[in-house]
This record gives structure tokens, C-alpha cells and sequence, in this order.
């Protein structure tokens, strides 16, 4: 297919490498402009602005935020302005689901196609084309994007014609992390605290009842120590915990789990650990034990 794409952060430089690999015409632009050379290189087109990258059958974003995508969407010269009739927006990011409806509602108005496809898996997965995708939108559209989601992911779960469905899921999907990395840190301080060497305890649990890939990534980041470079910055993981609880504001679904998580990432925020991957809350539980210092 012919594609766009916008947004080459740590996520969006190996989903973008792999539609071209994948085969397709990929036309990339970025913020940064030299974040775009070595997809050049690659085969890419880097036409340097938004409007000619949406001169394709579908326009995929990865970007950091609802304000980026705001800003790239909705601002002079935008995605809306740009792309063509009956071709698609395909919005990678974790947003909100209330900015998902508004892109729905917003591509409707212009008579193009709009998706919500967030995805699942670290940078390490983005690269491989490993990630799971999680779709949203008309099964139709869908469809015709099939080619893109096989390029970047290894599997597509198609939740809902709602495209704010897979925004919602890709939330509640990341809160349930946080709340493991919570309960890792918490229970690696204990038995740590306790003189209980960390790793045999992570091995025991990672090959028993926790044999997860979630309690495998995450608990040996936090036994490591390994907190930077991040993967997912801690500002990002905030941002969802935020974004999820917007929207249980929304459907008033109390959730005393996630305000609490909330606060971790504000403490993680306000000792400086901002530019740190967001598994670095599971080391407050040690901090708060006396067992390691303040993360700045
Ligand atoms: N990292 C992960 O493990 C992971 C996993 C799943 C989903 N996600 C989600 O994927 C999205 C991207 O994450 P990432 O880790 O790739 O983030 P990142 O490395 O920080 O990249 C963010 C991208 O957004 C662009 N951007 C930021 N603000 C902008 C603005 N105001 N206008 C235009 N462009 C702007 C950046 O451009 P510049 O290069 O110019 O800064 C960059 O291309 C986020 O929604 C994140 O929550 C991340």
C-alpha cells in the first residue's frame, strides 16, 4: 500500500522500517527532522512536510500524546486538511478515548476512514514487527489495513467498530502493567529487605504461577535496576494512568488501584525521574523500605 507515516519516536522508527520491509510505499515524516535518515536510507520518502505524506491510502500515527496528535491532525496544513476522500487515518498512540472520538467523528465529517489500532508491546517488539495490535473500527476499513497490522504486528485483535474501544483497551491493558510493576516492586523490597536474593526469587515466580511476559520484562528491570535508557518513559506511563482514569471518570468505574498508581508516578515525577522508564515506580516500594535511595 501507499503510506504515510507520522511520528518516528522510539515506537513509530521500527514500525515504519518494518511496512517497509513489509513491501509498502512508506512516505514518513517527522517533528525532528533528522530522525527521518535512516528510514531514508531504507527506502523511505521524507518529503519534510504533513500534507504530502497524506497523499497516500492510509496515514498511520505514532505519537506521543493527545496534544501531538492534536496538533498534527487538527493544525494548519494537517492530516484533515490532507488527506485524500476515502482514505484512512490509522492512529497508533495511546490517546484518549475521548480524543478518539473526536478523530472519529472529525474524519467522518471530512469523508475519510479513521482507526484506532494501539498497540502492545516495548520498542525491542516495535523493531521486530512483534507487537499486538489492537483495532478499532469499521471491519471494512479494517480489512483494507490488514497488510499494514501483519507489517508491524504479529497479531491483530479486532475489539470493536467503535474505534475509542481499542483506546479504552489499550488503557485498561496499561494500567493492569503498572499495577504489576506496583506489586513487583512491592514484593521485591520485602523479600529484599528480608535477605532474600532477588534474581532466585524472580526465577522462582517467572517459572511457577507468574509465568508471564509481563512478570519476566518487568520484574528483571526492577531487580537490575536497569531504569534507563527507558523504553517507555515514566512522563508516557503517567500519561496513561492519567488517560485511563479520565476515563473511568467518565463511565464512574471507581478504580482505587489506578488513583493509587497514580500518585507512584507523581512521586517518580517529582523526585526527577521523568526521562526514566516508567518501571522505575516499582522501585519506590525499596525506597520507601530504606533499602536504596531517591531515583534523581
Ligand atoms: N515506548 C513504548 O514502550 C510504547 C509501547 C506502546 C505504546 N506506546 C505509545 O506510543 C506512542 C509513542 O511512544 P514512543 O515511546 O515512541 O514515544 P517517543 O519516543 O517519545 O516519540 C514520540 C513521538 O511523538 C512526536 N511528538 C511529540 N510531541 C509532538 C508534537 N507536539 N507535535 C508533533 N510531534 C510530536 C515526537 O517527535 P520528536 O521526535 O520531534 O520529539 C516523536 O516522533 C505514545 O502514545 C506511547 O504511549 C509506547
Amino acid at each position: 500500500m501507499k503510506v504515510g507515516f507520522i511520528g518516528l519516536g522510539q515506537m513509530g522508527s521500527g514500525m515504519a522500517a518494518n511496512l517497509l520491509k513489509a513491501g509498502h510505499q512508506v512516505s514518513i515524516y517527522n517533528r525532528t527532522a533528522g530522525k527521518t535518515e535512516n528510514l531514508v536510507r531504507m527506502g523511505a520518502k521524507a518529503p519534510g512536510e504533513i500534507a504530502t505524506v497524506c497523499a497516500s491510502d492510509a496515514v498511520m500515527t505514532m505519537l506521543a500524546n493527545d496534544d501531538a496528535v492534536e496538533s498534527v491532525v487538527f493544525g494548519n496544513s494537517g492530516i484533515l486538511q490532507n488527506l485524500p476522500r476515502n482514505a484512512v487515518h490509522v492512529s497508533c498512540s495511546t490517546i484518549s478515548v475521548a480524543l478518539s472520538q473526536r478523530l472519529a467523528a472529525a474524519h467522518e465529517g471530512a469523508a475519510q476512514n479513521f482507526l484506532s489500532a494501539p498497540v502492545f508491546g516495548r520498542p525491542e517488539a516495535a523493531a521486530a514487527g512483534k507487537l499486538f495490535v489492537v483495532a478499532g473500527g469499521a471491519a471494512d476499513v479494517i480489512n483494507i489495513c490488514t497488510p499494514l497490522f501483519e507489517a508491524i504486528g504479529q497479531k491483530t485483535f479486532v475489539m470493536s467498530d467503535r474505534p475509542e474501544a481499542a483506546n479504552l483497551v489499550k488503557l485498561s491493558g496499561n494500567f493492569l502493567i503498572a499495577a504489576v510493576i506496583e506489586a513487583l516492586g512491592e514484593a521485591i523490597a520485602l523479600i529484599g529487605k528480608g535477605g532474600v536474593d532477588r534474581q532466585k526469587y524472580l526465577d522462582l515466580l517467572t517459572s511457577t504461577l507468574f509465568n508471564a511476559p509481563v512478570y519476566k520484562t518487568y520484574g528483571s528491570l526492577i531487580v537490575d535496576g536497569k531504569f534507563e535508557p527507558a523504553g517507555f518513559a515514566a512522563l508516557l506511563g503517567q500519561k496513561d494512568i492519567h488517560l485511563a482514569l479520565a476515563a473511568a471518570n467518565t463511565l464512574r468505574v471507581p478504580m482505587p488501584l489506578a488513583s493509587l498508581i497514580r500518585d507512584r508516578f507523581l512521586t517518580l515525577l517529582a523526585q526527577g525521574g521523568e526521562t526514566l522508564d516508567w518501571s522505575a515506580i516499582g522501585q519506590l516500594a525499596a525506597q520507601d523500605a530504606g533499602i536504596i535511595g531517591g531515583s534523581s
